[in-house]
This record gives C-alpha cells, structure tokens and sequence, in this order.
C-alpha cells in the first residue's frame, strides 16, 4: 500500500473500520444518524465505503455537499443524483420531473435548465419530490433509501451567507420534516463534515433559531483506529514504501503511537519517511514527526486548531479560549476545573466561573479536550498538545 495522506484511498486499502460501520449499519435500522468527530480522522473514507459496499436491502445516495452553494443548488443537486440513480434501474424521478417541467424547467438532453426566479426558488419542492421518487422507487423493490451526505455544515455556511439564516433553518426543518414524514417508508440520512454541525445550529440559535433539528438523528463519535489495526496500516504503508526497518514491527508500533492512531497521520509519517530516505527506525520516525510538526508548510494541517478559534468561539472569546488551551497544554498531568479557575484569574485571562464551564463544554465538543474519571481537564489527543505547545513557544 502507498502512502496516500488526504487522498481518496482504494477501498481495500480502509483499515480498522468494520465495527463501526456494522454498528452504523445497525442504528439505521432504527434512525438517521449525525456523524460527528475530529477532522481528518476518516469519516469521508467511511461513508464512501457505506456507499460502496451497502448491506442488503439498502440503496445509498453519497453526495459531497460542498460544492452547493445555496438551496436550489442543493435541491436540483439532490434531484440529478436520484434521477441518475433511478436511470440505472430504467426509471425516472416523475414528482420531481413534472414538478421541474411546471415551474418552467426546460430539458436539453436529460438536464434541466430552470429558468430565473424572482421570488423564492422552489427549492422545498424540488427536494422534497426527488427524496419522494427515491423513496417511492425503494419500497416498490423492497429497498430503503439511505443519503450520506458529507460536508452539511459548509453547505448551511455557504447558504447562512448568501441566503440568511432564516433559510439555512429552513433546510434543516425541511430535512428533518422529511425524515420524520418518510422515516416509516425507510428513509434515512447519514449527516457528517468536516466543521462541527453544533457550530452552525448554535450561530442559527443566537439568530432565534429555537428548534433541535437533528435530535431525532443518533450520534456516531468516529475514534481512532485502534492500536492493532494503526499498527496494520503503519506496517502495510512501511512495506509498500519499502521503507528499510530492521525490525518492522518496532516501527510500525512506534507510528501507531505517536499518531494518537489517526490514520491522516499514519500515511503522513510514512510518506516523511520515504522522502527522507532515513531508515524506519523508531528513532527516526520521532525525528520526521518533529520535522513535520515545526515544517513551516504544515503538512498535516495542524495550523487549523489555531485558526478555527476566531470563528467557532468568536473574536471576543478567542484570547479567553487560548489562554485556557496554553494553560493546559503545559500541564502534564490533567487539571480540575477549581484549579484552571485560580490560574486563570492570575493571568487575567478568565474570573467567571459559569462562562469557564460553558467554555470549556465547547471546548470539549470540539475535540482539544477530554475529561478524566475525576472530571479533570487535558488535551483529547498527545499529538495536538505536543504541536500546541510548539506552535505557541510554551
Ligand atoms: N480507515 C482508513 N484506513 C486507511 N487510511 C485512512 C482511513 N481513514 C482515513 N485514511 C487516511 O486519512 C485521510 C483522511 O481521511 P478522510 O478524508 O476520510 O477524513 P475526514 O474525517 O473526512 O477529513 P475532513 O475532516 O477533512 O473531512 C485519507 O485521505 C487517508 O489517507
Ligand atoms: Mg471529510
């Protein structure tokens, strides 16, 4: 196997995700699901291999949905994809084509052009009769429709800006009223991206937004590999770079561990490797993660932890929250909420106790920390603390 980081990868080349796609499997049974974990820890690899190789008795729609940029885009993006679908099976999406036909869509070899509207697009209309011909299609096969869908929360960005957030609610509503209407019919969605959907629901809730539109979709945290199979991708990726190592599975054990078992970071640390042309000892692979997280190119994208602060907690809070991260970092050991409060107060960085909590849940939703069994706080994962405190001289 080459080493391949951030690059659409062979399905035979997926490593260690077979429990949680049968548990995936299985919760579909029952519901929708919202997918939520850190990025670049392989959630896109696993919808795509959802798509590929579905159980039985289900018929999987993968869409990415960052290229859509507002509601009708989405919507007639939803309708091509179903009417593609059904033309495999030498059938066509009728609701949705009779509606496109009725608002004036003209078809030019099998695509229909709409023509421009004044008012608000029919773009309700149009998603919701394409899922409907979908669904309509499955029962009559005895199938259940399955839409995995991939970046949502960059689509509602992208239409909360050119749109509105009354908008960007409404596509969520409308999602959620198509779940509950057709979830009898089998219906189900696999929600996922790479910005934390918490995020958008809770800037659509600072506008008035006061519904839960996803609470009827279950949560599927994606973990790290486990050891055994980031030892497998290590030593697979080691022998397909024919890397020298004198002993391979020293060194595959050595990149499984100082990747925190990220995959993203397993293929990384290979490919350093290769063009270093060190010998994979477990030596040098602490050499190249060193090299890697000062490279002044980030190549494994760490800068974003940094960058997305401002945005996700907005300018005001964006000190409080780095001072609460340094404060941290330095910290061997993890620290209680009683003792960061003390700290805190001494460096002028934070003396509410009540907005520390609520930061600190934030903060928690987002991946930088976990708690231990006694509730205290430290970075979720050694790799983000270690780069951390190099990238903020701590
Ligand atoms: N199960 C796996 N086995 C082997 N390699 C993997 C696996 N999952 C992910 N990878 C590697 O990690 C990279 C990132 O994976 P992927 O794009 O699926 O992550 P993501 O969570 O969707 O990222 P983002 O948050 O940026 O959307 C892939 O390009 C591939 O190199
Ligand atoms: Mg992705």
């Amino acid at each position: 196997m080459k080493a391949n980081p951030g690059g659409q990868i062979d399905l035979q080349e997926v490593v260690g995700r077979d429990e949680i796609i049968n548990q995936i499997w299985e919760t579909l049974e029952q519901q929708s699901i919202r997918m939520n974990a850190e990025r670049r820890i392989g959630k896109t690899t696993i919808i795509r291999k959802l798509c590929a190789e579905p159980r039985d008795g289900w018929m999987p729609v993968f869409q990415d949905l960052e290229k859509f940029h507002s509601t009708l885009e989405f919507a007639v993006g939803v309708y091509r994809e179903v009417e593609q679908l059904l033309s495999t099976r030498q059938r066509i999406a009728r609701r949705a084509r009779d509606l496109l036909k009725s608002i004036g869509g003209t078809e030019v070899g099998g695509v229909f052009k709409l023509p421009s509207f004044s008012g608000e697009a029919p773009w309700k209309e149009i998603l919701s009769n394409s899922v409907q011909d979908l669904v309509q299609e499955c029962v009559k096969r005895s199938d259940r429709p399955l839409f995995l869908w991939d970046e949502v929360p960059f689509m509602l960005a992208n239409i909360k800006d050119r749109e509105g957030e009354v908008v960007a609610m409404e596509v969520l509503d409308s999602l959620r009223g198509l779940r509950q209407t057709l979830g009898d019919s089998g219906l189900r969605m696999i929600i996922t991206g790479s910005i934390g959907i918490h995020h958008v629901i809770n800037s659509l809730k600072r506008q008035g937004y006061a519904n839960s539109p996803l609470n009827d979709t279950f949560p599927v945290e994606v973990p790290p590999l486990g050891i055994d199979p980031a030892r497998e991708l290590a030593a697979r990726l080691i022998e397909g770079e024919n890397i020298r190592a004198k002993s391979p599975e020293e060194s595959a054990d050595a990149i499984a561990r100082v990747s925190d078992r990220f995959p993203f970071y397993i293929h990384h640390i290979v490919k350093a490797l290769k063009l270093s042309g060190l010998e994979g000892s477990p030596d040098s692979v602490e050499q190249v993660v060193s090299q890697q997280m000062l490279d002044a190119n980030d190549p494994w994208e760490l800068n974003h932890y940094r960058e997305r602060i401002p945005v996700y907690y907005g300018k005001e809070f964006e000190q409080t929250v780095l001072g609460i991260l340094d404060s941290i970092a330095v910290r061997p050991e993890a620290i209680s909420l009683n003792d960061l409060l003390v700290e805190l107060k001494g460096t002028g960085t934070l003396d509410d106790r009540e907005q520390l909590i609520d930061l600190l849940k934030l903060i928690e939703q987002d991946h930088y920390l976990s708690r231990n069994a006694d509730g205290h706080y430290q970075f979720k994962f050694p790799l983000l603390q270690r780069w951390w405190k190099l990238s903020r001289g701590l």
